[in-house]
């Protein structure tokens, strides 16, 4: 459903993204791991159109995203929740979750994210700010479920996050990923991304330079020692 091929970035004179090729397939949960720095959040700023490509192609369900703004990329059925999460920090939660949903609430799709997040739902009238590190991320991808997307993009969703909360999210992702949202995953957690997705690319200097199933990363431990620096 999403296909990126030989993208490249330049921000300014660097050479961010040197050719990027991978596929999201439809329901597919995919991971992408490597060391900071190697260009796994431009890549995916790239996809929602916040970072300007200088060659290459991204195609959603048959389409250019090329030609779209990137207001138009959720739209389409993409949803990013960025590293950091972005939410309003003094606004409601309630505020927070309807903000750039046109038209009239939805309480049915509401009342949905709030079934998956019942922190959140204890919590309507509280501004965003007051939430803990993890309600807050929690509260970026209630926000970005709103928009009905197929395919959700998280960068780092459970970084700086305590444990407990971040099994909490993981059993999110997982979850959304059952209901038939594609999921493409950005991850400094080597456990984290092996249990959610089946499939793992490894980025270094911004290129894929591994792409195989988690089982593989699992049996071959050199693999990701050798790309991200861990013994797992
Ligand atoms: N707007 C920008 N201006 C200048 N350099 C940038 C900009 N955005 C990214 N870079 C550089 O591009 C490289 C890749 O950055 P990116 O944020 O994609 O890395 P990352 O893999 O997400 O790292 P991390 O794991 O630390 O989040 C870095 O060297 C970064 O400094
Ligand atoms: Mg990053």
């Amino acid at each position: 459903m999403l296909s990126l091929s030989n993208v490249h970035v330049h921000i300014g004179k660097l050479h961010i993204l040197q050719g990027v090729d991978f596929d999201v397939g439809t329901g597919e949960a995919i991971a992408l791991l490597g060391r900071n720095g190697v260009g796994k959040t431009t890549t995916l700023r790239a996809i929602m159109g916040l970072a300007r490509k200088s060659a290459g192609a991204i195609v959603f369900d048959g389409k250019d995203l090329a030609r779209c703004a990137p207001h138009e990329v959720p739209r389409r059925g993409i949803g990013y929740v960025p590293q950091g999460r972005g939410i309003f920090p003094n606004l409601t939660v309630l505020e927070n979750l309807n903000i750039g949903l046109p038209g009239r609430r939805d309480a049915l799709r509401e009342e949905y994210v709030f079934g998956c997040f019942l922190r959140l739902k204890e919590r309507l009238r509280q501004s965003g700010g007051t939430l803990s590190g993890g309600e807050q991320q929690m509260l970026a991808i209630a926000r970005c479920l709103m928009m009905r997307p197929r395919l959700i993009i998280l960068d780092e969703p459970t970084e700086g996050i305590m444990p407990r909360l971040v099994s909490q999210i993981r059993r999110e992702i997982r979850r959304i990923n059952e209901s038939g949202v594609s999921i493409l995953l950005v991850e400094q957690n080597l456990e984290t991304a092996l249990r959610l997705c089946p499939r793992v690319l490894l980025m270094e200097k911004g290129t894929i330079v591994f792409s195989g199933a988690a089982q593989e990363l699992r049996s071959q431990p050199q693999i990701a020692h050798r790309y991200l620096g861990v013994s797992k």
